[in-house]
């Protein structure tokens, strides 16, 4: 009977679309799997956050595509089977590098609507309006996911048509997949959330309770991506889904116009480069911190050589700590979009400069954050949602996308009629100096609000090289604790010489200047560590889980080594071999 009423509805839904698309019944799959955290393969790597979205990108490989058409699939199919990151409503950075070694990067970030304001979060008395940032129609910035995948086909795909990379997503839209335990479990949590924020009917607040392996079906969202396969980023920028945006906004005070969305560019940026030891990092320039801070803190962590002291021993969490410090103090003092606000990039990667920050280190001390450089730090107590990708294919063209909606479903609005869920990365911005956003963070004028500015992110898709030759593809979500999971799961393989599964397992750690405190995994560290490490002077705080990273590293017989992260139920790596 649902295969019945499945098929029934596929029929409607090609019919009510505002263009057939010309499917090849190539039939996604939508089971869901079992799924597999490590994989090893040599014509291909797939690791993502969702089986069924590591399936598509393998799918688009065996078909002859490349790593970057295999992105821009996988990344339409998390818009459908992964909600709460995946995303046409969001936007995020790319890192490509090519096989001849030429490194790109893509800035999709959102940007804030033209009418955004340096002051538009706060109250009449100059205070930050709870939530205002985070939560409903005036927490979206003007997406840029769908602009950036096809910018990222256009320049590096290898596909004859754009629309060929959607229709899997369209499929599973249209067709419907069976959800996922965590899944269920995130609907149901946040369905208060979606009858609060949301009029018009939808499949999110007519189900009440979800259960794993109900079928998700979302018409809406396949008629918009069946307009994305038609016109291309017009189909989503501008006519009807355009419309439907706006008419979403302006039933709250939402501030994003039909030219917002027509303008909305996405930016190619050289890619930030550094070293460490024999290894290269290609890493997100701003309107990311991430490869900054990345970079400043291997810099710094070469000279301290964490290596000589044992994995998680007290004075190896020392030195990650206090790079961990600076790096994020940087942050807060001095980063923001470059395009708005001048970011002294070089300074801040200068060894000279680096090696002054850490002058007043001395292993077994713990150092001080200037508590007076913020106030009223408030950490939100849902998990951080951002999802990542890493690719290669059999040619060494390797992808790193990391994407988001910002929190889980962003900010719950659910476009009326278009479907899919709006980003709430206003509150990525710097509301007022000093105050603390949902990560904890602060910032400064650098990253103030002004119209059509991008808000700064920690995310940072990255691409390791050893000696020249393709290394490591990794990225996290995990907000503001991305950056120093990456730093960590790079390190375990490249110090303590780690088998990759092993090196994402792993416990970890994260400081990030303010709060005062080093946040640790629950269940994954030594509590002789956690003493001594009290003993020197640190505050210590539990945490459920730091970040969920999905990597592929090059073994040195040229094998890709996929691995997801057992944080995500449903992270799924997956290669192929075509012999
Ligand atoms: N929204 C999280 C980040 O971009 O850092």
């Amino acid at each position: 009977m649902r295969i019945y009423l499945t098929i029934l509805l596929s029929i409607c839904l090609l019919a009510c679309a505002d263009k057939k698309p010309q499917t090849q019944s190539e039939g996604t799959d939508t089971l869901q799997s079992e799924i597999q955290k490590t994989a090893k393969a040599i014509d291909g790597m797939v690791v993502s956050a969702h089986p069924l979205a590591t399936k598509v990108g393998l799918k688009i490989l065996k078909q002859g595509g490349n790593a970057y058409d295999a992105m821009v699939a996988s990344q339409f199919a998390l818009a459908v089977v992964y909600p709460r990151a995946g995303n046409i409503g969001g936007g995020g950075f790319f890192i490509a590098r090519l096989n001849d070694g030429a490194s790109l990067s893509l800035d999709f970030r959102e940007k804030a609507p033209s009418k955004a304001s340096k002051d538009m979060y706060l109250d009449q008395e100059g205070n930050v309006i709870p939530k205002a940032s985070s939560y409903g129609h005036l927490a979206v910035g003007v997406p840029g996911t769908v602009a950036g995948l096809f910018e990222i086909y256009d320049r590096l795909g290898s596909f004859e048509k754009f629309e060929d990379l959607i229709r899997p997503a369209y499929e599973l839209a249209s067709n419907g997949f069976a959800i996922s335990a965590t899944e269920a479990d995130r609907l149901n949590q946040y369905r208060p959330d979606f009858l609060e924020q949301n009029t018009t009917s939808n499949q999110f607040i007519e189900t009440e309770l979800w259960n794993e392996g109900d079928t998700l079906v979302q018409e809406d969202l396949a008629r918009s991506l069946a307009r994305i396969m038609k016109a291309g980023t017009k189909g989503f920028y501008e006519g009807k889904t355009a419309e439907l945006i706006v008419k979403e906004m302006e039933r709250a005070n939402g501030l994003i116009s039909l030219e917002d969305l027509k303008n909305y560019n996405p930016i190619w940026r050289t890619p930030l480069k550094g070293s460490f030891k024999e290894y290269d990092i290609i890493s997100m320039p701003p309107s990311s911190s991430g490869g900054i801070a990345l970079i400043q803190m291997l810099s710094m962590l070469e000279n301290l050589k964490p290596e000589e002291h044992k994995f998680q021993s007290p004075l190896a969490i020392n030195a990650l700590t206090e790079t961990m410090r600076i790096a994020y103090e940087d942050r807060a003092n001095y980063l923001g979009d470059a395009d708005f606000h001048p970011v002294p990039v070089d300074s801040l990667l200068n060894k000279a400069y680096l090696d002054k920050r850490l002058s007043a280190f001395s292993y077994g001390n713990a150092g001080r954050s200037n508590p007076n450089a913020h106030s009223g730090i408030r950490l939100e107590i849902e998990s951080f949602e951002t999802t990542h990708t890493s690719i290669v294919d059999s040619e060494g063209h390797a992808a790193s996308l990391t994407t988001t909606l910002n929190s889980n479903y962003g900010s719950k609005i659910l476009v009326g009629k278009g479907g899919f869920f709006l980003n709430n990365e206003m509150d990525d911005f710097s509301a007022k100096p000093g105050v603390a956003n949902q990560y904890g963070l602060v910032g400064s004028e650098a990253n103030a609000i002004a119209p059509n500015k991008r808000m700064l992110s920690s995310m940072t898709p990255t691409i390791i090289e050893k000696e020249d030759e393709l290394y490591m593809i990794l990225g996290t979500p995990g907000g503001s604790t991305i950056i120093t999971s990456v730093l960590q799961v790079f390190l375990n393989t490249a110090i303590y010489n780690m088998d990759l599964n092993d090196a994402v397992q792993s416990g970890r750690i994260h400081h990030q200047w303010l709060p005062d405190m080093i946040m640790y995994e629950k269940g994954k560290m030594d509590s002789i560590s956690l003493k001594e490490l009290n003993d020197m002077g640190y505050k210590l705080v539990e945490k459920n889980t730091i970040a969920k990273v999905k990597a592929i590293q090059v073994l040195e017989d040229g094998t890709y080594y996929g691995v997801g992260d057992e944080r995500n139920p449903d992270d799924h790596a997956e290669g192929i071999n075509f012999n």
